[in-house]
């Protein structure tokens, strides 16, 4: 059995029913459709193991009834009261001019060792053009102990966030029941936050951040989300999200959203809460609660799956389509020098030179050796 470092991220495996069921590449996108080549043959085969017909049956057929539940995501199991309240001051303490907007990311122990990806994240911000700033803005989210102490030595805002009974910061294997737990508990806690009355950027940490991403936000999107492959409309429910990457508003919308969202965990067992996003997102339930989604162009945020090809233009970059800490950390490294290099052109030399990535180097799909 393969080991896998348990990865805060939205893009460290390729979920399997998300790439079977959907009929994939861009036309353009050459390196994503080798990436997904390679991992194809394997994808079917978990495919057919893990997807029992029912739940086929069940993604095919339309949502029943849901109506906002009375009780909130924050009054649940969710988060204590003692919490709540540390939560509040944390999030206050490093809310934007606008006091209700933050940035926030999640890490575990295995991601924030020294020289590890949340250095790389914190680095980009200060290599970035006028992103240092952000950092005061930015919440970092330890599911496990070792990464809040961690975060406490290179960070002012941190916190804990605790989910009885459970480690996080364990190895486990690929796509396993730990790994889809912490997806689902991430998503329960950006809805709390939500219900707390603060608009969020969430940003997965293994996510450059070259610029400031604010002015490529849709102004009437309550919940705008990266993307995979972005197909050029911004609200064509039919691009390929990536929860790696998401600018919420806190309103009712969302809020209902996100509580809908978590509620559709217990009817598709099994599958991480991206996935699930892209059975709900068209149905009759998520267009009666009205909320207004944006998929952001790739040409400002992009990734490996789809790079964002004008270093003129991109706000972030995200390891997405990799599999793998250790090449994830090699890549990120690499971006970061490919982004020094570009910023120590001269203006003109930036307009007129072309230049691009030089990675994905090490990340792909492809099974860990
Ligand atoms: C919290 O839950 C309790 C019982 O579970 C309920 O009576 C109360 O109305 C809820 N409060 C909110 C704000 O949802
Ligand atoms: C950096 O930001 C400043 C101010 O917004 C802008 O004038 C400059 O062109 C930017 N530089 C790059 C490389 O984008
Ligand atoms: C949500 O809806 C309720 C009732 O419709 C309204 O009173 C409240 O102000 C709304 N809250 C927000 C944050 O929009
Ligand atoms: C990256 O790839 C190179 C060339 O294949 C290899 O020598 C190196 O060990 C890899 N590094 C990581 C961290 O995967």
């Amino acid at each position: 059995m393969k080991t896998h470092t348990l990865t805060p991220s939205s893009s460290s495996s390729p979920p399997p029913t998300r790439i079977s069921m959907q009929p994939a590449v861009e036309p353009d996108s050459l390196r994503a459709t080798l990436l997904r080549r390679r991992s194809l043959s394997a994808v079917l085969l978990l495919a057919a193991v893990a997807l029992p017909c029912s739940l086929l049956y069940l993604a095919a057929t339309p949502a029943d009834n849901w109506s906002p539940l009375s009780s909130s995501l924050r009054n649940s199991s969710a988060i204590s009261r003692h919490e709540e309240v540390e939560l509040r001051r944390v999030l206050k303490a490093a809310a934007m001019p606008d006091k209700k907007t933050v940035i926030l990311t999640t890490v575990n122990s295995a991601w924030c060792s020294p020289g590890s990806v949340l250095d790389l994240f914190m680095q980009s911000f200060k290599l970035g053009n006028n992103t240092a700033e952000l950092l005061n803005h930015l919440v970092v989210v330890a599911v496990d102990e070792k990464g809040y102490k961690r975060c406490t030595q290179v960070h002012s805002h941190c916190f804990a966030l605790k989910t009885p009974g459970v480690d996080f910061s364990e190895q486990e294997n690929f796509m396993s029941g730990m790994y889809l737990k912490m997806m689902w508990r991430r998503l329960q806690f950006l809805g709390v936050v939500l219900e707390t009355g603060f608009d969020f950027i969430f940003t997965d940490t293994d996510i450059m951040w070259f610029r400031n991403p604010f002015p490529r936000f849709y102004p009437d999107g309550d919940f705008q989300i990266a993307c995979d492959n972005f197909n050029g409309k911004p609200k064509d429910l039919n691009n390929k999200p990536n929860g790696g990457f998401m600018y919420v508003k806190s309103n009712n919308r969302t809020i209902n959203f996100y509580k809908y969202w978590y509620s559709s965990k217990e009817k598709y067992p099994g599958i991480n809460e991206q996935d699930v996003f892209n059975y709900i997102k068209k149905n009759s339930v998520t267009r009666g609660l009205g909320v207004n989604i944006r998929f952001l162009s790739t040409a400002y945020f992009g990734g490996f799956c789809q790079p964002s090809k004008d270093l003129n233009k991109v706000c972030t970059m995200h390891a997405n389509c990799c599999i793998g800490l250790e090449r994830k950390t090699h890549d990120l490294g690499v971006m970061l020098e490919d982004w020094k290099k570009f910023m120590s052109l001269t203006p003109l030399e930036r307009q007129s030179r072309k230049m691009s990535w030089s990675v994905p180097q090490n990340c792909s799909f492809a099974p860990l050796g």
